[in-house]
């Protein structure tokens, strides 16, 4: 048995499509240049499948000042580890930019929102300390969750009788720390983390709260500070992370916490101890990007009412779009097998629309779940058209939507 003799199976993520050589359902080439509008396969497409959530992708303004900051670093700046060489004063601005935006003590950069998770939890759990993890958690937490030296428990999704469950069983026997990891918006489909119930949790059993806010940071309250704020409850999660993968459009991440936990993650997190920093271009145009997302309440509107209006335009064709209270529109299709699902992304795509789907265990067996991100920057043409087209995919594919109705999303 050789090593590679797995790469001639169909085994593996997405096997059956690495089998075909597939670039239509899995790494489907498109137009680089992010907005509401994307090239597929020669054909025009609306674009619903990115979180650039305020638009701020096409901002003119960040655009003409990254060209600025283009020309003045090389793109190897500051080269080196913030720990030996990489360190630069931008960078500490920018954090105590993130820490006061993000009401926290004090906050660290890192360079993708993955690594950022992966170190932050990694540096803090140790071996006699527990993780009770959000069962739907993406799969960077996921991943901190095995590479932490801890035990986990993994509760149902947003089911605070599990999660009390399992807090009771850790502490009639407790060696260690407890640490409870969820998103704050759940990015695949788009409901909130019940915080207020959490937190209550949390205070009763004596643990710490991470939360991974990817899709409320600069999305979620008015002023953009994400979910626990829109909640009201930013005081009481201990460490809060957000990426600038998506509202933020550019690149990085960022934990912040009270003084002494980000000292530690800084000496500890080995994702960003043994990485090179991020870039100088990054960190300079990303002062730019948050005073626009600090300021960006115009947008947030604009981006919820886009929402408001995909929604209520989806569910008056009976589609049932779950109750989300993020711009996240989850479309929840009966789907007795793939095929139907690849049958509507394709005909979708037909018609312009560019989605994506996903299925079991993302959302229960028999469902196929498509997401869509409105924008600030979709129009109401926009948003028409891909109405039509869902109306045009119901009748054509002949969907039931009636027999998920009730079911128990
Ligand atoms: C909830 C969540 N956390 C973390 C990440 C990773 O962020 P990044 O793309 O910045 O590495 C993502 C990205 O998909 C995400 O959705």
């Amino acid at each position: 048995m050789d090593l590679f003799d797995k790469c001639d199976t169909d085994g593996g993520y997405f096997g059956i499509f690495r089998a075909q050589d597939d670039f239509f359902f899995s790494r489907p080439i498109l137009d680089p240049i992010p907005g509401t509008r994307t090239i597929f396969n020669g054909n025009k497409c609306i674009q619903w499948s990115i979180n650039n959530y305020l638009g701020l992708a096409e901002n003119k303004e960040i655009k003409a000042y990254s060209e600025k900051i283009v020309k003045k670093y090389p793109l190897s700046a500051p080269m080196g580890s913030r720990m030996m060489t990489g360190n630069t004063k931008f960078h500490k601005e920018l954090e105590e930019q993130l820490a006061d935006f993000t009401e926290k003590e004090s906050a660290i950069l890192f360079n993708y929102g993955y690594l950022g998770v992966l170190g932050t939890i990694s540096s803090l759990v140790g071996r006699k300390d527990t993780i009770v993890i959000d069962k739907l958690s993406h799969a960077s937490m996921l991943d901190a969750t095995f590479l932490s030296p801890g035990q986990f428990r993994a509760y149902k999704h947003n089911d605070m009788n599990s999660l009390e469950s399992h807090l009771k069983r850790i502490n009639k026997d407790r060696k260690g720390g407890v640490l409870i990891v969820t998103e704050g918006v759940f990015g695949m489909r788009g409901d909130l983390a019940d915080l207020p119930n959490i937190c209550q949790l949390k205070e009763k059993y004596d643990a710490r709260l991470f939360i991974d806010d990817a899709h409320g940071f600069g999305v979620m309250n008015e002023t953009g500070q994400g979910t626990a704020s829109y909640f009201g409850l930013q005081d009481k999660i201990d460490i809060y992370f957000g990426t600038f993968a998506k509202a933020f459009a550019a690149i990085g991440g960022v934990s912040a916490a009270p003084k002494k936990v980000v000292d530690w993650i800084r000496y500890n997190a080995r994702t960003q101890v043994f990485a090179k920093s991020l870039p100088m271009i990054y960190v300079e145009v990303l002062k730019k990007i948050l005073d626009i997302v600090k300021n960006g309440a115009s947008l947030r509107k604009k981006m919820f009412e886009n929402a408001e209006k995909l929604k209520s335009g989806l569910e008056n064709l009976g589609y049932n779009v779950g109750k989300g209270r993020s711009p996240i529109t989850a479309v929840y299709v009966p789907a007795g097998d793939m095929k139907v699902g690849m049958q509507i992304i394709m005909k979708l795509r037909e018609l312009g629309i560019f989605i994506t789907g996903v299925m079991y265990p993302v959302v229960p067996k028999g469902i196929i779940m498509f997401r869509l991100i409105p924008t600030a920057s979709h129009t109401d043409k926009e948003i028409n058209e891909t109405i039509k087209a869902f109306a045009t995919v119901r009748d054509n594919l002949n969907l039931n939507l009636d027999s998920i109705k009730e079911a128990a999303l």
